[in-house]
């Protein structure tokens, strides 16, 4: 594989003697072919090549190739490549090392990945692409960044995988157990599970949304301690929603589009990829992920409206509507996730919202933050990355919204429609995380999946949110 830049110009290694000739051949025959990022133009029993086929790579508009833009290419090469039948990439492309790990990660993330429950899978839709090397013009650091680029990728993958698994298969116990898999990465995983002992922790929140379920709730905590952090570093705290089926509850959801609850999860999903990630990468940074684990239901026990809830801060809540079930698990596990610890800052995650695909669609996330440098840190990061987010205001004029006549705290406005839900759930949460504590809260509803095919993600679970907290972790480190 050897690339092109828009316009024509063959990169250095396509203009070396031996395939300079098969190269001007091939532009000159294929006039569609400008160089625009990521077009392939495949050449098969190329003459004086030895290879099965020369593929030219669009490298797009000529300049720099940072991180990023390797990234999508790998990604395109999966995405054209993938099934095609060839088993072993050779790509040469004049990339440094950076630019290497970030290519060969975009392969991983746009392979095919067919669904595990097929009982006779497809042979065309299966991936034939099985290694790829990639010559490199220094390789100094080369090997370090792609073990990095490696981890995030699985943890992508992981993610991605829970996602897609439908709510009879990841219920709420065997997302405790997934995330128990991490101890082999020496990741310390500590578990309340039962409403029982949610309640005897004080998670009245938790406890009730997932009450009327047969597979009862959970709240797992991840520690990876950083490796060589000094063991009272302030860790970066994670929280995701785990919301592993939600039907809405007694305010149950319409029939139309429910099955898509099943990534209800999505966020919890992120978190445990991130932390899986930096565990196999060794990171520096000591992370604390917590994932609140329930499966939202209807029932003869189910949490009602009007409900008055205790959380484990201390604060009650009045129920206004069982469907806004995410803001309730969230506040917990933030609560329970602060109590005993000072985090260096708070970074909840969560398919949270409605409104949020409402005002900013499906190719930017929600970023409500306390404090601006995490702002800067996370939307700088999550452009690099591929994971933007926008930020949308914590407006303390929304508080009069949430003022409850019996409890200390209304769960959201009623009668949701019509009002600026995305804004109540995150002024919500605001009040279960202490005073001080740098606070993000990204809500992803229209992110953690997607129905058409994307530049790094295949249609399906997109994993969003994976990279962009292991970048994180990563800019704490330094
Ligand atoms: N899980 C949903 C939010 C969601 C919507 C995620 C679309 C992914 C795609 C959340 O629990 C929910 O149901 N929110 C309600 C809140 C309302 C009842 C105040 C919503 O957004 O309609
Ligand atoms: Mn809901
Ligand atoms: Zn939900």
């Amino acid at each position: 594989m050897l690339g092109v830049w828009e316009g024509g110009n063959a990169s250095a290694a396509a203009r070396a003697p031996q395939v300079a000739a098969v190269v001007a051949r091939a532009l000159a025959a294929s006039p569609a072919f400008t160089g625009r990022e990521g077009q392939v133009l495949t050449v098969l029993a190329p003459e004086g090549v030895a290879a099965e086929r020369l593929v030219l790579l669009g490298l797009g508009p000529f300049g720099g190739m940072e991180p990023h833009r390797a990234r999508r290419l790998g990604a395109a090469v999966a995405a054209a490549l993938g099934c095609s039948g060839a088993g072993t990439l050779a790509v040469d492309l004049d990339l440094d090392p950076e630019a290497a790990a970030a290519f060969a990660q975009g392969l991983v993330l746009r392979l095919p990945d067919p669904s595990p429950w097929h009982s006779r899978p497809d042979p065309a839709a299966a991936p034939t692409v099985r290694a790829a090397t990639l010559r490199l013009a220094a390789t100094a650091a080369a090997e370090d960044l792609w073990q990095r680029a490696r981890a995030e990728a699985e943890g992508v993958l992981l993610a991605r995988g829970l996602v897609e698994a439908p709510g009879n298969i990841l219920t709420p116990t065997a997302f405790v157990e997934r995330a128990r898999a991490l101890e082999v990465l020496d990741v310390r995983v500590e578990v309340i599970q039962g409403v029982t002992a949610l309640e005897a922790a004080g998670c009245g929140l938790l406890a009730a949304v997932g009450r009327a379920s047969a597979h009862p709730p959970a709240l797992v905590t991840l520690t990876w301690p950083g490796h060589g952090a000094a063991a009272a570093a302030p860790p970066l705290v994670l929280v995701g929603k785990g919301i592993t089926f939600d039907t809405g509850g007694l305010s149950l959801k319409p029939a139309d589009g429910m099955e898509r609850m099943k990534g209800d999860m999505g966020g919890a999903a992120a978190v445990l990829g991130a932390v899986h990630a930096l565990a196999a990468m060794q990171a520096a940074c000591p992370v604390v992920g917590v994932l609140a684990i329930a499966e939202n239901m209807p029932g003869g026990d189910a949490l009602r409206p009007g409900d008055i809830l205790r959380a484990c801060n201390g604060l009650t809540v009045e129920v206004v509507d069982t469907d806004a079930e995410g803001r309730l698990v969230l506040a917990d596990a933030i609560a329970h996730a602060t109590a005993a610890r000072r985090p260096r800052a708070v970074v909840d995650v969560a398919t949270l919202t409605g409104a949020v695909v409402t005002s900013l669609g499906r190719h930017m996330g929600g970023l409500f933050c306390s404090d601006a440098a995490l702002a800067t840190a996370l939307r700088a990061l999550g452009d690099g990355v591929g994971e933007p987010l926008w930020p949308l205001p914590l407006d303390p004029a929304l508080d009069d919204d949430l003022r409850s006549d019996v409890a200390d705290l209304l769960q959201c406005a009623p009668a949701g429609r019509f009002l600026p839900d995305a804004l109540h759930a995150a002024r919500f949460l605001s009040r279960f995380v202490p005073a001080g504590v740098p606070w993000a809260h990204l809500d992803i509803a229209g992110l953690a999946w997607t129905d058409d095919d994307r530049p790094l993600s295949r249609r399906g679970a997109t994993g969003f949110g994976v990279r962009l907290l292991t970048a994180l972790a990563h800019r704490l480190a330094v």
